[in-house]
């Protein structure tokens, strides 16, 4: 297994983050809104929180397959949040999605605490990822639905560049640099186990969901 390489916490420079926003994240960020609906089935009503939200595409995306909540976006960059809002022009959950610039761990939700907390691709950003699990447990209502979606750190050097050449052959240069780097700075499933362990919530679920992602679901325990 190679070691973990952290990368930058937040995507401050604009052309990364246009490249970001312009990326095409269909079936990752639809697939995001199905695993969290067949992990809590049923309706998702009243304020959602998206840590580490970016350009808003998984908050719209929410946001549009519940019509009957409102998404608080929580992001460190300006750049990432400038660069959404050609996302939300026009789109028609943009009404009910609400971004926002804030760091972790100093910042929380504004509406905290929140009966749903989602996140994608955050975690691995982390230079202490703790930090994650912190904000969620502060920031969620007793039985609240957790729903985190990352990459996993491949084994090796080999399997890093091979996903690479196919998931990002044809991307922008800054675009392929993030995905390598990002790939390098994710944990592992036994990892985040760990983490999850550590912050009290051994009780949520890590799931392999893909050949890059992996899922942690789970509720915060209710209040005695
Ligand atoms: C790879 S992007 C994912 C964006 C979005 N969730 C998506 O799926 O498209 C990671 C985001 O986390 C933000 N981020 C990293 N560290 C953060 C922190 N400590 N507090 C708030 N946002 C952070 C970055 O600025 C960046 O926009």
């Amino acid at each position: 297994m190679i070691p973990r390489r952290p990368e930058p916490e937040l995507m401050l420079e604009p052309e990364q983050a246009r490249a970001y926003a312009e990326a095409d994240f269909a079936t990752p960020h639809e697939g995001f809104v199905d695993a969290f609906a067949e992990a809590f089935p049923g309706r998702v009503t009243g304020p959602v929180l998206d840590l580490g939200c970016g350009p808003g595409d998984v908050s719209l995306r929410f946001a549009a397959r519940y019509p009957d909540c409102e998404v608080d976006g929580l992001d460190g960059a300006t750049a990432m949040l400038a660069a959404g809002e050609a996302l939300m022009a026009g789109h028609p959950a943009a009404g009910r999605v609400h971004l926002g610039e804030g760091c972790l761990p100093a910042d929380r939700g504004p509406r905290a605490p929140y009966a749903t907390i989602i996140s994608n691709s955050l975690l691995h950003h982390l230079h202490d990822p703790a930090t994650l699990w912190q904000a969620i447990v502060r920031d969620g209502a007793p039985g609240a639905a957790v729903f985190v979606m990352d990459l996993r750190r491949p084994d090796s050097t080999d399997a890093v560049q091979a996903l690479v050449a196919e998931y990002a052959a044809d991307a922008p240069d800054v675009l392929r640099r993030d995905f390598e780097h990002s790939l390098h700075a994710a944990f592992t499933p036994d990892e985040v186990r760990d983490q999850l362990t550590a912050a009290g919530l051994a009780g949520f679920t890590v799931t392999v969901s893909s050949d890059r992602h992996m899922t942690i679901a789970g509720r915060l325990q209710e209040s005695l």
